[in-house]
């Protein structure tokens, strides 16, 4: 049995950070994906390669499925991929550490290839890879808030919500970027030293920690975002080229706000918006040294382009709302 699985990337338009606390956030599925090669063997080896990063993230991909499907117990599942071996290969167009859901296209992936495996059909089925991933999610960072594993399964436009653990909402939003305003680019300012969970961890100990309930300030800055998640997300929808600008700009200032902007990041903003553009930072960012990746909106490419190399960075276009998580092949 072959089975080929491919993922993409993912980018927070807006409301990183806040979307752990219950507020919404809109993100989008990129086009730059990992693929995942699931090949079973007959002599009972299993091996897990990977481009993306360590393997360890898939190990604990592949136990959660085992868990599901439980096949943790000694002699279940005989006869099964598991037992008679299998070949697992990752590899990936996504900037690892960046902030582009690496981590959680990897673990789609590795939970995809399994349960389609497993599948009578062999079929994907969203939901289920969506909730697994989340578990692995949680394995890795501690207090996701499920929209990484969520836009990198459904793909497209979501508008993500985390009421409760128990209550992860999204709406797949309908639209597209208008080719007037299809004007984002991506700077990569390098791997944080801090993980996303670590990121995450930082901004809970500056606000949360001694006050409980959450002080007026943070609640203020998460409002806010709320905010500017609403506007960036009609300035898209009403093709407001204007009001999506102000939304970006607003967004990176209460990033910085929260802690979360290294200086160097927050330089090539202020150089970005000094010739005419706006930028935030994507994801989780980090402060020690480098951010991850920057989501830049200018109507001149050239401007953009022009900064990232005065920086020696990566600036590629973007193009929003791929595809979630499909079979690209399969032999049985
Ligand atoms: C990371 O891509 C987004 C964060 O809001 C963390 C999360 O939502 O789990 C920083």
């Amino acid at each position: 049995m072959k089975i080929k699985i491919s993922v993409p990337g993912k980018i927070i338009l807006s409301g990183e950070h806040a979307v752990v606390y219950g507020k919404p956030a809109i993100a989008a599925a990129v086009d730059k994906r990992l693929t995942v090669t699931l090949q079973s063997r007959d002599d009972g080896k299993r091996g897990v390669h990977s481009d993306a990063g360590d393997t360890k993230l898939i190990k604990a991909a592949i136990n959660v499925v085992k868990d599901e499907l439980k096949l943790r117990k000694k002699g279940a599942g005989r006869h099964s991929i598991f037992t008679n071996g299998y070949e697992l290969n990752v590899e990936s167009k996504i900037p690892v550490g960046a902030g582009m859901g690496s981590s959680a296209a990897a673990a789609v992936g590795a939970i995809a290839a399994f349960m389609v495996a497993y599948t009578k059909n062999h079929s994907i089925d969203h939901k289920k890879i969506n909730d697994l991933a989340y578990r692995v999610e949680k394995i890795q960072h501690g207090n996701p808030s499920g929209i990484d594993n969520s836009t990198v399964t459904f793909g497209g436009f979501l508008w993500y919500r985390k009421e409760f653990e128990f209550l992860k909402t999204f709406w797949k939003l309908q639209f597209k970027i208008a080719d007037k305003m299809d004007n984002f680019y991506l700077i990569n300012t390098g791997r944080p030293d801090e993980t996303t969970g670590e990121m995450v961890q930082t901004v809970r100990e500056r606000f949360c920690k001694k006050k409980m309930p959450i002080g007026t300030k943070f609640l203020q800055i998460l409002d806010n975002i709320e905010s500017v998640a609403k506007q960036a997300t009609l300035g898209i929808k009403g093709e407001d080229e204007g009001m999506l600008m102000e939304a970006i700009r607003q967004n990176e200032l209460l990033l910085e706000k929260l802690g979360v902007v290294g200086q160097f990041a927050k330089n090539i903003v202020r150089e970005i918006e000094a010739v005419g553009g706006t930028a935030k930072i994507s994801g989780a960012g980090g402060i020690k040294d480098k951010s991850g990746l920057l989501l830049v909106y200018h109507t001149d490419k050239r401007a953009v382009e022009k900064i990232a190399k005065k920086y020696s960075l990566e600036c590629s276009t973007a193009e929003l709302g791929a595809e979630g998580v499909k079979l690209d092949k399969l032999i049985v």
